[in-house]
């Protein structure tokens, strides 16, 4: 899928699932534009499950089958070997290992091994050079990656796409962030593989499209859902304060996380 895009010049959209709802939301979304998407489950939405991945793995599974539209399950942000080793065996085709928090040399060792135990496997693997802010909530938007650096780091740990520091940030709640579409240019120039942009909820649309022309092809997107969750969970039940059913409430946030996917992915493919 990421290949096909990149192949295009197009980007694919990656959104980040935490409950059944987000998945059914990324799955309607993307069926309201007919493009393939990406569902990817981070080690912090696992670890909201009480550490089980299999439940919301084996969820967004089913939703992807019968999907009208290509849909691609995915784990993001993995620290944990361990469950990179649980993706494999839930049947995922592509897994995030992030060693971006270790000391260079540390996440070229870490990431080569993550890489070629994932190729064994068949699994398609992506890693992240130039630590990109947020993760942790302090936002570094300073944070580069140099496109020499990344040249070598992807010869160095054969991985098949890379998360790049251009300006981006995690979990940004304001859309302000501004890219460095100069440095998305030479890092697709350098890198062999596909660049992949975090942390694109902060990053105003026309920013989006810019990064998308200059070579990002894989767009992570996770806080925008929850922004839209909660919006919407916060605005009904006011209506009906007597119910304990809580469908009304998801019913409407699930809406409006479709919604929200529609238009990033409407963007990602050039309309919008
Ligand atoms: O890996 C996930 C993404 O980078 C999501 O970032 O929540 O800021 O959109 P975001
Ligand atoms: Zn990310």
């Amino acid at each position: 899928m990421v290949n096909s895009a990149c192949r295009d010049g197009r980007a694919v959209g990656a959104f980040n699932v935490i409950t059944l709802e987000h998945a059914e939301a990324v799955v309607t979304g993307a069926e309201a534009v007919g493009c393939p998407v990406i569902c990817q489950i981070s080690e912090n939405a696992v670890r909201f499950h009480g550490g089980r991945l299999t439940p919301i793995a084996r969820a967004t599974a089913a939703l992807a089958e019968a999907a009208a539209v290509p849909v691609a399950p995915h784990i993001d942000h993995v620290t944990d070997e361990g469950l990179l080793r649980r993706a494999a065996d839930c049947g995922f085709g592509s897994v995030m290992f992030d060693a971006s928090a270790l000391p260079h040399a540390e996440n070229v060792v870490a990431t080569r091994a993550a890489a070629r135990w994932a190729h064994a496997q068949g699994l398609w693997l992506e890693a992240e050079l130039g630590e990109i802010g947020g993760k942790d909530g302090v936002h570094a938007p300073s944070a580069r990656t140099d496109p020499d650096q990344a040249r070598d780091f992807v010869s160095a740990t054969g991985v098949d796409a890379l998360a790049v520091a251009v300006g981006s940030s995690h979990a940004m709640t304001t859309r302000t962030a501004r890219l460095d579409h100069g440095l998305i240019a030479r890092l697709a120039k350098a890198v062999p593989v596909p660049l992949v942009l975090h942390g694109s909820t902060g990053v105003p649309d026309e920013e989006l499209r810019q990064a998308v022309a200059a070579g990002m092809v894989k767009v992570n997107i996770g806080t925008a859902l929850n922004a839209a969750f909660t919006g919407a969970v916060r605005g009904t039940p006011a209506a009906a304060p007597a119910t304990a059913d809580p469908r009304p409430a998801l019913t409407a946030a699930r809406r409006a996380m479709a919604d929200a996917v529609t238009s990033a992915l409407r963007i990602l493919s050039g309309g919008g």
